[in-house]
């Protein structure tokens, strides 16, 4: 949520500054802004609502020549996306510059007083008043003043800041709100996330919360809030900058929905050995996991209904109560939890405020907290005892596709691990799982051939007035983000239902313009599901099925087939939502929308 990238080096800063912001695009793109300290020494700062290419448009392509710069691509909290509204903003002298991801929450008193001490405010947003407490604390030395600023702001920033009396130096901020610093050869860099800069350098440091990074070319210190010198280590970023480029693709999601096969394969490498599952993760905190009596999920979005499968499976082979939370909802209403909790937090992004924040309430109350995440030095790891990598390479479409199958995958191998400790899952079922997860990145490259179809049959769907997927069981979870997919880039209304339910109120959407989107893969609940089907057929719905390679029955009830190789049934979801993800996608080409940034949603999303 708002992606922040600044740097300081020999380079020219504007195309280094323009190329961040577009890797980091994903993150949030209703309006982007650069401010650069040029050769000349002047401040000049450019910023359009709307996304990075307005932007760059308005620049002509030319920036100014600068070895200094800032840049922000937002996603708007405080203040409607405008030119004037987009970071970065300045304070009264127009020497000091600042970009901002988080919320101010103290802002409108910070404002008021400024304004009562003479400031002149010109946008809506809360970041402004950054600019101005800068400029008030301000006798010399930037980190000085950053650091003083900040023990008046209370809510969540990363923050970078510039002033053009020192042209050289950068100075950024972390408070529950991601920030890294880039090491190159003689030069720096500050950022949201590795995408903005990995093409320039692989070494970073993820910043702590309340860290302060003074950068100069080449050079950086940490400090705390309070000026003490803090270690930091360096980290290798394990991807390379090709690996977030679209690749001949015409979209990153279906490039990173082709990408499920190897991601499937990264996620499972090493933790599959000879017949057993074993996350290595997970030894420091064996003796406290062997003393488990609950297990609580929780996770936003696609990770939740992820971990829908994840508390199914615990419950069913550990046998203990284990079941999953929307996290935003968790801390109202938290359960009782204490030192035999375990609680796995599932976030992509590591970033999701919801999340981490029902996990440090946990951690708080004596839980041991796993988290299941794709970003390596995120937050949520921090607030974890454990953290389980997902593997799966950088995401950038805004719509989770390969992040979805491999945390899927991800959790039936951290339950298994965990029932095997237990001493619940006989070697035989371990041995039948361990088979199937090896099988399966060659069945989600079958099943992306079987897709070939799916163009065709999107076409003819993507007039629907909405659609209404169904599920039960395992299927379930697949329904759930398969609606998802196409609520998120189609712009169409969706429901995701467990089949059970369909008869209980959602059917009387059904009708020739409301198609029914059945998972009716082959598993123990199948018969019911196609009594399910058979309601919406003889409602006039036209009726897309899921269905498994050799199912002869389903071609004859349902108005369209989309085939999935046979698997175990804990991960017949994996195979399940990877045609669902295809639908989606070519319903919303064929609309005409914007699959990789969808309109109101950004990827990361870093305010409650
Ligand atoms: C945002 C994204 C969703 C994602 C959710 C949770 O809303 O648009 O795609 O599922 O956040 O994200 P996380 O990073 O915690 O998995």
């Amino acid at each position: 949520m708002c992606g922040i990238v600044g740097y300081t080096g020999p380079r020219e800063a504007g195309p280094v500054l323009l190329d961040g912001l577009r890797r980091l695009e994903y993150r949030g793109y209703d309006s982007a802004g650069i401010a650069l300290v040029t050769e000349s020494g002047e401040l000049f700062v450019e910023k359009r609502a709307g996304k990075v290419a307005v932007l760059t448009e308005a620049l002509g392509d030319k920036p100014p020549r600068a070895g200094i710069g800032l840049g922000h691509t937002r996603w708007a909290t405080h203040g409607r996306p405008s030119d004037l509204n987009a970071h970065p903003h300045t304070d009264c002298t127009g020497r000091i510059t600042v970009v901002h991801n988080g919320i101010v929450e103290n802002f409108r008193e910070l404002r008021d007083e400024l304004v009562a001490g003479g400031h002149t405010l010109k946008s809506e947003t809360d970041t402004e008043v950054v600019a101005h407490l800068v400029e008030d604390a301000y006798k010399g030395d930037l980190a000085d003043a950053v650091r003083a600023a900040l023990g008046r702001l209370e809510g969540a920033y990363a923050l970078v800041v510039m002033h053009r009396d020192e042209p050289e130096r950068l100075v950024g901020a972390r408070l529950n709100a991601p920030l890294i610093v880039g090491v190159g050869e003689g030069e720096s860099f500050l950022a949201s996330d590795a995408a903005a800069i990995v093409a320039y350098t692989k070494r970073v440091v993820f910043l702590d919360d309340g860290d302060v990074a003074d950068l100069t070319p080449g050079m950086f210190t940490i400090t705390d809030r309070a000026g003490t010198v803090v270690d930091r280590p360096i980290d290798i970023i394990p991807w390379s900058a090709e690996a977030a480029e679209k690749g001949g693709y015409a979209h990153f999601m279906l490039k990173e929905i082709h990408e499920q096969p190897d991601a499937l394969t990264a996620a499972m490498t090493g933790r599959l050995r000879g017949e057993s599952v074993c996350l290595e993760e997970l030894d420091p905190i064996r003796e406290r996991l062997a003393g488990i009596d609950r297990v609580e999920m929780i996770a936003c979005g696609t990770a939740y209904y992820a971990s829908l499968v994840g508390a199914a499976l615990f419950q069913e082979w550990l046998g203990i109560p284990a079941r999953s939370t929307v996290a935003s909802e968790f801390r109202y209403s938290p359960p009782p939890i204490d030192s035999r909790t375990l609680v796995v937090a599932v976030s992509q992004s590591g970033e999701t405020a919801d999340t981490i924040a029902a996990a440090r309430l946990a951690g708080d109350r004596g839980a041991v907290v796993v988290a299941v995440t794709n970003t390596v030095g995120s937050a949520i790891t921090r607030e974890s005892h454990a953290s389980v990598f997902l593997q799966a390479g950088p995401e950038v479409a805004v719509a989770a596709t390969k992040t979805f199958v491999t945390q899927v995958a991800t959790l039936v191998m951290l339950a298994a691990d965990v029932a095997h400790q237990f001493k619940r899952l006989s070697a035989e079922k371990e041995r039948e799982l361990v088979a199937a997860l090896r099988r399966l990145p060659k069945q989600a490259e079958r099943t992306i051939e079987l897709a070939g179809p799916i163009e065709e049959i999107a076409a003819r769907y993507a007039d629907a007035a909405g659609f209404m997927y169904i599920g039960r069981s395992f299927g379930y979870p697949a329904a759930l983000e398969g609606a998802l997919k196409i609520k998120e880039i189609s712009y169409l209304h969706a429901e995701g239902y467990a089949a059970g339910e369909l008869k209980h109120g959602p059917i009387s959407l059904l009708d020739a313009d409301v198609p029914l989107v059945a998972v009716a893969t082959r598993s123990a609940v199948y018969d019911k599901l196609i009594s399910n089907l058979m309601e919406g057929k003889a409602r006039d719905a036209r009726v897309l099925a899921v269905a498994t390679e050799g199912d002869t029955q389903i071609e004859r009830l349902a108005t369209d087939v989309c085939w999935v190789p046979d698997t175990l049934e804990p991960l017949s979801t994996i195979l399940a939502v990877i045609p669902l993800q295809l639908f989606a996608y070519y319903v919303a080409v064929k609309r005409g929308r914007d699959v990789d940034q969808p309109r109101n949603l950004a990827k990361s999303v870093t305010v409650e």
